[in-house]
């Protein structure tokens, strides 16, 4: 190993969490904040999207994406974090299970996410990685998350560097009393 590839492994990256609870402090924030703990104690750079609280509509499928200037013409907050995706050098998926499924408001992002396909930005080449939760017992619940993340990865050709499945987590906190926290801050070590 060169010191260029040395400095390369060293140097902190910009990893983007897009998570998808309106649930203040519930599972999948505190998922995020044991992540994002471990990841800038790494040396990275976390910026947080939440989508549930923010502002994003479904993709209208109108390809006039970037035309504007910004990602999507129908201006909303997906137009303040497109940049940071499109810089990221990572891109996790933080989230809970909403009927075997991606809550709408993230589903939103994913969605417009294409703008970058249309546009043919730069968007490949990134690492990626799944976190998600639910009430239910078995983890197959999450197979319709892990599923088209897997997918999504493979065809903008990202890198899954790991999956955090937490089922069984109910109640706001439910999550301390399983390894999601201490899995989602091994997570970090791997970008
Ligand atoms: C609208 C809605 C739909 C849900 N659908 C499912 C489901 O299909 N399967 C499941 O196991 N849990 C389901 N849940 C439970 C959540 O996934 C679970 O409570 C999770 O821990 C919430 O995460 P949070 O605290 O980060 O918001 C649902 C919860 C809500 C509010």
């Amino acid at each position: 190993m060169d010191l260029t590839e040395r400095r390369g492994n060293l140097m902190g990256k910009k990893i983007v969490v897009i998570t998808g609870s309106p649930r203040k402090n519930g599972n999948t924030d505190r998922m995020v904040a044991a992540f994002t703990e471990q990841a800038q104690k790494n040396g990275h750079e976390v910026v947080l999207f939440n989508a549930a609280t923010s502002n994003v509509g479904g993709c209208h499928a109108c390809e006039t994406c970037f035309k504007s200037g910004k990602a999507c013409t129908y201006d909303d907050d997906f137009n303040t974090i497109a940049p940071d995706i499109l810089e990221a050098d990572g891109i996790v998926f933080a989230t809970p299970t909403y009927w075997y499924s991606f809550p709408g408001q993230i589903k939103n992002v994913i969605d417009k996410l294409y703008s970058f396909c249309v546009a043919e930005k730069p968007i490949a080449n990134k690492d990626c990685a799944l976190i998600a939760c639910c009430e239910e017992h078995e983890v197959e619940v999450m197979d319709s998350l892990k599923q088209p993340f897997e997918r999504i990865a493979a065809l903008v050709k990202w890198n899954v560097v790991g999956e955090v499945l937490v089922p069984g987590v109910l109640e706001v906190g439910a999550v301390d009393q399983t390894d999601g926290c201490a899995q989602a801050a091994d997570l970090a070590n791997k970008f």
